[in-house]
């Protein structure tokens, strides 16, 4: 992928100016978020970062912010044309997002297609068994915790969300792994599981954080061959060389 100069954005040109990075407001494992000088909207850098086991296991992989900027700006118009909203505004440069600030919900919510990973482990299913329908399971965003599972009324009762917030992303979640399972067949890739941010804005919920195989399990049809973190969580194949794989089977190029 060749380098990108700065792209002006639409709203930073209607104020007079390019939307730089601001103060930097925090940093994860895999991405970092600034400020802007319009205090709704942050630039959101994906880091060349991959991060297991909660930051046990660490790498960078060379590209990775690009493809996972890229692939997650691609993924978003595809569930905005379902009808969902996230907090996306445009693509500013290869590596940065920017997006509408939200607060983000401190619940993961994971849909699961076929038994892999935690799952798997925690009811002793063989990895690769198919789910009857998608199943929807709530995590607390918390590294300090290790994300444990969580259900409906401890949300509830700790306050991380509120009822109608739960059933809202359930039903949002359903409807995203529709169209991303739907995306991802029509490149013969059957997606496994998926976990989504969801955020509050304007007091509603939009779909936040990133889309990307980070936090996706990606398997090829046929073969089974992982195109997805598990691949650097596991040492099954080098990461870079996959996700630059699975960049040219959506961009082409
Ligand atoms: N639109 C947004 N406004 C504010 N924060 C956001 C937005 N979208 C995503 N975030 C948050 O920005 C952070 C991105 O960093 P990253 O994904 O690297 O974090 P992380 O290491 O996975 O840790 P964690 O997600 O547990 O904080 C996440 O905390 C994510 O929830
Ligand atoms: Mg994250």
């Amino acid at each position: 992928m060749r380098s990108t100069p700065r792209i002006p954005d639409a709203i930073g040109r209607a104020r007079g100016g390019w939307m730089e990075r601001g103060a930097l407001l925090y940093e994860g494992k895999a991405k970092q978020v600034f400020a802007t000088s319009d205090p709704s909207l942050v630039i959101i850098h994906f880091k060349d970062d991959a991060t297991a086991f909660n930051g046990v296991k660490k790498a960078s992989i060379g590209g990775k912010g690009a493809i996972n900027c890229a692939l997650t700006t691609h993924l978003f118009d595809a569930v905005a044309a379902a009808g969902v909203s996230h907090h996306a505004v445009r693509r500013l440069n290869e590596t940065d997002l920017l997006c509408r600030k939200v607060e983000i919900v401190g619940v993961e919510v994971v849909v699961r297609n076929v038994v892999a990973g935690s799952f798997a482990k925690r009811y002793g299913v063989a990895e690769g068994t198919p789910l009857a329908t998608p199943l929807v399971e709530l995590f607390v965003k918390s590294d300090a915790l290790n994300d444990p599972l969580i259900n409906d009324d401890a949300v509830v009762m700790l306050a991380l969300a509120r009822p109608w917030e739960i059933a809202w992303m359930k039903e949002a979640a359903l409807e995203i792994n529709r169209v991303l399972c739907d995306f991802w067949g029509g490149l013969n890739i059957s997606m496994i599981d998926a976990k989504f941010e969801f955020g509050r804005l304007d007091g509603r919920l939009v779909l936040a954080d990133e889309l990307t195989a980070d936090g996706a399990r990606l398997w090829e049809r046929g073969t089974g061959r992982k195109l997805d973190k598990d691949v650097f969580r596991r040492d099954l194949a080098d990461l870079g060389e996959t996700y630059r794989e699975l960049y040219r089977r959506v961009f082409g190029s």
